[in-house]
């Protein structure tokens, strides 16, 4: 399988899995899928709460999930919002998904299709990483 058929399944995943959010206050859902050194795919979604600040964002969502399945080689990150232009990741996921792998690819895309692929080295420059700890 070339990496464009993983990079679409990814993107079905992460279609897939958007309309499993729970956004009950925001009504804005939002699929991740990452995509493995393997070709494997692991999938989130966000999942809000009535305290609002425990809100869980996707790609956060899917950083779990690839953990569980004990995958932390991540090359690309598919995020899907159904939005006029794609969205980026927020600073948390940004950090978070840093944790994983800098140098990721973040494809950003809109349920109608539009696409922007960005760096996520691009998306948070000088990063703090465990590199900096003493
Ligand atoms: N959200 C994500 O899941 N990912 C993003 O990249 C942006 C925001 C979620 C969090 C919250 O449930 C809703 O979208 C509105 O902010």
């Amino acid at each position: 399988m070339t990496h464009s058929d993983v990079e679409a399944r990814a993107l079905g995943a992460a279609r897939d899995v958007r309309h499993r959010a729970y956004a009950p206050y925001s009504q804005f859902l939002v699929g991740a899928a990452l995509i493995d050194a393997r070709g494997g795919i692991h999938v989130g979604c966000n999942v809000e709460n009535a305290s609002y600040g425990l809100t869980q964002c996707a790609e956060r969502a899917a950083v779990t999930a690839a953990t569980a399945a004990g995958c932390r080689d991540i090359t690309v990150c598919v995020l899907v919002a159904d939005t006029p232009e794609p969205i980026t990741p927020c600073g948390a996921c940004r950090q978070v998904l840093a944790e994983v792998n800098p140098d990721m690819d973040v494809l950003c895309t809109t349920v109608e299709g539009k696409a922007v692929r960005l760096s996520l080295a691009d998306l948070l420059p000088q990063g703090f990483s465990r590199h900096h700890l003493p």
